[in-house]
């Protein structure tokens, strides 16, 4: 990998092993690229009729980046639509595959275009007006390599707590604690498995960040373990501005220390968020960082274990400059015959007060003594708000896997916490971007990553939230959430039928909790990828060409239904593949599929899960929660003629002791031995597991049952 430095790059901590990264010139570069220095920069490169450029990680479009315009600039923007140009992370690593294949990584804190084929269909050019940033060029023979390289240079992505991969229930908002226990409650009647229940932000006293309102949780603490006495975890929202308010101890600590971002006059910046009037910490500052982080500890010491960041790109409804400006002129406007063009211009200016250009340019952070414009380090921001939250954790509870994610994110946060990928809508479409996005985000690190399952805006309806939990069930983070003013669209809220589907569907997802925790640390301790296109997989030119499946680990494929009144789908099989369609976790009804295009049945209660040749899936069962999960009898589904191996990943779940090598990787191996006969092997521990059940299933779709025990 070749490191450039031009100008004077911020050091963003983004990449922090340098083993094996050279530092070169622009001249050094492979004559392909093309790096103009100017007042901004612009990289280029000529693209072949079939390369495909994957990554940018959360963004709108397909796998394939081709034919769009994106900019690396943390916005708060609820419609996700094929026109946006950035969500809200900023993820400057991508791939290039083709006859020639390379990764790049603009290390750079402030916007980056990346015109992807878009103004010019064959052109690929990368561009930004500051000229201080830290190029990598990575070569390697395909995107799987060039992205591990990547990987290894950014560190090991964020590992939850076992628990954080079961289900996830929120709502902006549970009013108080007796809705919340009665959503617990719920669940456990309808025997649907459910881990956590989200506090959004009513939770707060006036949207105080690290209060609780006294009136809606009386004792909280006590509320707190009460829920966790059902299996149930309450995860608080934490929101990057805080309230400007005489009396609330984080505004007047904060004023004292002057640890909120400035405006060119020195003085605290104002911007508008939930809570009316707030002040920005600056994350950017290391004692702000240390400060903010140890506040979580006000609720850690309640019972908490998990939060999520949000409004951290920072989002700013209005600032009271942008404010003043867009009065002023609806004001001027007031009582005139408009012209279609200042009607126009008088809608655009009370909805352009919000994540405004001006106001992101008009605030400063303190780095080392420095004041440094915000927009320039725009993209850091929710990247040092949850570093803040994720370095206070690690100090204060060494012992303790604490869960985190983040709204707005750079690649280095992902070493943190994880991602969601905000404010998406209860559309179909919104599926499909789900699917799309896993794979790219996994390229930038964030492996714990979901969509809000379901759909956040608008109204869902029963059909888009099955199939949806049927595509949720395979993302790590797995969380049904909606927003206020929405329709209900928790499992149970539709009719009993749906209910009963849904309920098979996450029964499904604890099940496979053994094979998805087993994938997801070793995605993470090898640097690889949890979700890959299949093109980073096989070669074959159709399966370059898949957007709507994904491979799942390394032992299956996924091709969710994500279009509604649907019976099926058309589904590239690329190499001969055993598919279960599975009802409920305990059906056993295998199908062998041949290479090639097929229309697959799918009725609305089946998921389709296709195991890959020589292969095996594992399967334990579900519980009421994942702690509460009996695995003392596991069952392998394996589709091979002669052999199929399985490496199974298992640990404590709950401390970091994985790190200094405190865990089990077992090999699972099942042989042909003579007719239609198989035997398992079974090599180190496989913890808290007495019996292994097997299926093979070989390619004439011969079904052999057998069993090992372990002593
Ligand atoms: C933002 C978040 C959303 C949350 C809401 C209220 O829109 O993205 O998840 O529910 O704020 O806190």
């Amino acid at each position: 990998m070749n490191k450039i430095d031009i100008g004077t790059p911020f050091n963003t901590q983004a990449i922090i092993n340098f083993e094996g990264i050279r530092n070169t010139k622009i001249s050094d570069l492979p004559q392909f690229l093309k790096v103009e220095i100017t007042q901004g920069f612009k990289i280029s490169f000529k693209m072949d009729r079939k390369d495909i450029v994957y990554g940018l990680g959360e963004n709108v479009r397909g796998i394939n980046k081709r034919g769009g315009i994106y900019e690396s600039f943390c916005s708060d923007d609820f419609t996700h639509t094929p026109d946006k140009k950035s969500l809200y992370a900023a993820h400057n690593f991508l791939v290039v595959d083709g006859d020639t294949n390379f990764g790049l990584f603009i290390d750079h804190p402030g916007l980056v275009t990346f015109d992807i084929g878009y103004t010019h269909k064959d052109e690929l050019v990368i561009s930004g007006d500051n000229p201080n940033f830290s190029l990598y060029f990575i070569p390697g023979d395909s995107s799987l390599s060039i992205t591990k390289k990547f990987r290894t240079a950014i560190g090991l992505s964020f590992i939850p707590p076992k628990w954080a991969f079961g289900y996830q229930q929120s709502r902006w908002s549970y009013p108080d604690a007796e809705s919340i226990e009665n959503i617990g409650k719920e669940f456990r009647n309808n025997e649907i498995p459910c881990d956590t229940i989200y506090l959004d932000i009513d939770y707060m006293e006036d949207f105080k960040n690290f209060t609780v309102d006294n009136s809606k949780f009386p004792n909280f603490k006590e509320f707190v373990a009460k829920m966790k006495g059902m299996g149930i975890r309450l995860i608080p929202i934490i929101d990057a501005g805080c309230k400007i308010e005489k009396g609330y101890p984080i505004y007047e600590e904060g004023i004292e220390k002057g640890y909120y971002c400035v405006d060119k006059e020195g003085k605290p910046f104002v911007g508008a968020v939930w809570p009316g009037k707030v002040h920005f910490p600056d994350f950017l500052n290391e004692n702000v960082g240390r400060w903010f982080g140890q506040k979580y500890d006000f609720l850690i010491n309640q019972g908490i274990e998990g939060f999520w960041n949000d409004m951290n790109e920072p989002a700013i409804f209005y600032s009271e400059a942008g404010l003043k400006k867009a009065m002023d002129k609806v004001t001027s406007m007031a009582g005139q015959n408009l012209d279609i063009y200042s009607f126009f211009d008088l809608k655009s200016t009370m909805e352009s007060i919000s994540n405004n250009i001006d106001d992101y340019k008009s605030f400063y952070h303190n780095v080392n003594g420095k004041l440094i414009n915000h927009y320039d380090l725009h993209n850091l921001y929710g990247y040092f708000m949850t570093k803040s939250a994720g370095e206070s954790f690690i100090n204060n509870h060494p012992d303790k896997r604490i869960l985190l994610f983040s709204r707005a994110s750079y690649v280095g946060m992902h070493r943190y916490g994880g991602i969601w990928t905000g404010d998406n809508k209860s559309w179909w479409e919104h599926l499909l971007l789900n699917i799309q996005m896993m794979p790219s985000v996994n390229m930038e690190g964030f492996l714990y990553s979901g969509a809000d399952v379901g759909g956040f805006g608008s109204n869902s309806d029963s059909e888009l939230v099955t199939r949806w939990t049927q595509f949720g069930i395979f993302t790590p983070l797995f969380r049904n959430h909606a927003a206020l003013g929405t329709r209900k669209q928790e499992p149970f809220s539709f009719d009993i039928g749906t209910t009963n589907i849904i309920k098979n569907t996450i029964q499904l997802r604890y099940a496979l909790i053994p094979y998805i925790y087993s994938e997801y640390m070793k995605a993470a301790l090898n640097n690889d990828m949890y979700f890959k296109p299949l093109g980073f997989v096989y070669t074959s030119e159709q399966s370059k060409r898949i957007e709507d499946q994904l491979l799942v680990g390394d032992s299956i494929m996924v091709a969710p239904v994500y279009t509604p009144n649907s019976f099926g789908r058309n589904v590239w099989v690329p190499e001969d593949m055993l598919l279960w369609k599975v009802k409920t976790y305990k059906n056993r009804n295998f199908e062998v599929v041949k290479e090639g295009f097929k229309y697959i049945d799918l009725e609305l209660d089946e998921t389709p899960i296709f195991i890959r040749k020589n292969k095996m899936l594992v399967v334990g069962n579900h519980g009421n929660f994942v702690s509460e999960i009996d695995n003392s009898v596991i069952t392998l589904i394996a589709y091979t003629d002669d052999e199929a191996s399985y490496e199974l990943y298992d640990d404590d779940g709950v401390t970091h002791k994985f790190r200094n090598g405190e865990f089990s990787k077992s090999v699972l191996k099942i042989t042909a031995n003579g007719d239609n006969n198989y035997s398992l092997s079974v090599k180190g521990e496989v913890i808290g597991v007495k019996t292994i059940n097997y299926i093979v299933v070989n390619s004439l779709g011969a079904v052999y049952e057998g069993n090992y025990s372990i002593e």
